[in-house]
């Protein structure tokens, strides 16, 4: 999918350096993992979970051995101040998620936090849902994990590890 650096759906191309920034890794993903929005290290450097949050998650993903990975995010531009999408931008950018979901056909959709919750899965409460299978995205089976981020600021380490193992036991089994 090539990145739409014209993208004008929503006004947050206003603000931003990388406008519509992609996902990144595996282009045939067993598992897709979809955050919040893009911060100020993956408007600098125009690619997803490149800052400190995404280094945590890159780093549980390979400790679990979860295999083919992607990454990428519900809204594709920075929010300024990094505040919390608005519903009309998660709407507007709904457009490239699809496509690429489309387009990379991932066996498990991850959502990562709570607004990546709320928008693929319709329901609420992130850290009930950490670590468990929320339902379907289609035809593809839909799981959660709290947010690295939040993970950061609350010390929930351990729970964020033990949450990856039982994601990754979920997934075996449902395979
Ligand atoms: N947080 C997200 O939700 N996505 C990113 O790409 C970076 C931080």
């Amino acid at each position: 999918m090539e990145q739409n650096r014209d993208c004008k759906l929503c006004p947050l191309y206003k603000g931003v350096k990388s406008v519509c920034i992609p996902g990144r890794g595996s282009s045939k993903p067993k598992y897709l993992f979809v955050g919040e929005a893009p911060g100020a290290d993956e408007d600098e450097g125009n690619q997803p979970f490149i800052g400190r949050s995404g280094m945590l998650l890159v780093e549980q993903i390979k400790k679990v051995q979860m295999g083919p990975a992607r990454l990428t995010n519900v809204v594709r531009c920075r929010p300024p101040e990094n505040r919390q999408p608005e519903p009309e931008e998660i709407k507007a950018c709904r457009v490239y998620l699809k496509q690429e979901i489309e387009e990379t056909k991932p066996k498990f959709i991850i959502a990562v936090g709570g607004v990546a919750l709320g928008f693929l899965g319709k329901v609420s409460g992130i850290l009930n849902w950490s670590g468990r299978m929320v339902g379907m995205v289609g035809k593809i089976p839909l799981l959660a994990v709290m947010h690295p981020s939040y993970v950061m600021r609350s010390g929930y380490y351990d729970d964020f590890a033990k949450d990856f193992v039982s994601l990754k036991n979920v997934a075996d089994t449902i395979e």
